[in-house]
């Protein structure tokens, strides 16, 4: 009989990345409106920030709201921005009882200035702290983000800042939001779905993914322990071979 491998040992990963999916399944299978499942996902936001952070990791980023989300109803819209207020408000504590480092990744356009606000607020109060990057993904999409990048580069070039032939695939990555930040090498998805949703396309190129059917709102510690244990597991290869 083959015994399981001591993966117990192996590293963890820098920095994860996830999709938090699922709000509005786990509130409609309860009979409740989608805004109940916001709030009940808002909560979990905690207790996982907290153990990445225990554990040690280097940066953790959420996809709050992308930029397609803005096609959601109004009231699912306002919902989730007094969500992202309250967050901000309610975890300050906790940021400066871990040390957490407080970032942001997306447009501020449309943004409402209450929201600004609170993300400059959060940002600035915390830009001297040394443990956990928490990067909130709001108003955020890749492309987007990608094509600031190429207009950036592009707009250097112009000007005789750059030279063509200087450019490189570090160039890009100095060019996006996440500049500064490794790159995720985890990226967990909850809820089952199969896809990236416009997320981090350039950073997650040689990211391990991890898919569970359980919704936000019901993710636990023990449910990230699980996808720790799934990344420990995989041999990485990074398009070589072992
Ligand atoms: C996806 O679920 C989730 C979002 C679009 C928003 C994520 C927001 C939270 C987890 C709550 C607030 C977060 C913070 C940081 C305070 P969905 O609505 O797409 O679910 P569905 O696919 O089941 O409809």
């Amino acid at each position: 009989m083959s015994q399981a491998p001591d993966n117990t040992t192996k590293p963890l990963p820098k920095h994860v990345a996830i999709i938090m999916d699922g709000n509005g399944r786990w509130a409609q299978a309860r009979g409740k409106d989608r805004s109940y499942g916001h709030k009940a996902g808002a909560e979990v936001v905690r207790p996982i920030v907290t153990a990445c952070s225990d554990l040690g990791l280097e940066a953790l980023t959420l996809y709050a709201f992308s930029t397609e989300n803005w096609t959601r109803s109004n009231e699912e819209v306002s919902t989730l921005m007094d969500l992202y207020v309250m967050y901000l408000e309610s975890e300050r504590q906790l940021f400066f009882d871990n040390n957490v480092r407080f970032n942001q990744i997306g447009s501020r356009d449309g943004l409402p200035p209450e929201v600004l606000d609170a993300l400059d607020r959060m940002k600035e109060e915390t830009k001297h702290h040394t443990g956990l990057t928490m990067t909130l993904a709001l108003n955020y999409g890749s492309r987007h983000e990608l094509t600031l990048a190429a207009k950036s580069i592009a707009k250097k070039v112009k000007l005789g800042d750059m030279k063509l032939t200087d450019i490189t695939e570090q160039t890009i990555t100095d060019h996006l939001y996440t500049a500064g930040l490794p790159d995720p090498d985890l990226l967990i998805r909850t809820a089952g779905e199969m896809r990236l949703s416009n997320y981090l396309l350039w950073q997650l190129s040689y990211a391990e993914f991890y898919v569970t059917d359980v919704c936000w709102p019901e993710f636990t510690v023990e449910e990230l322990q699980k996808a720790l244990a799934a990344f420990k597991g995989r041999t990485r290869r990074f398009g070589g071979v072992v």
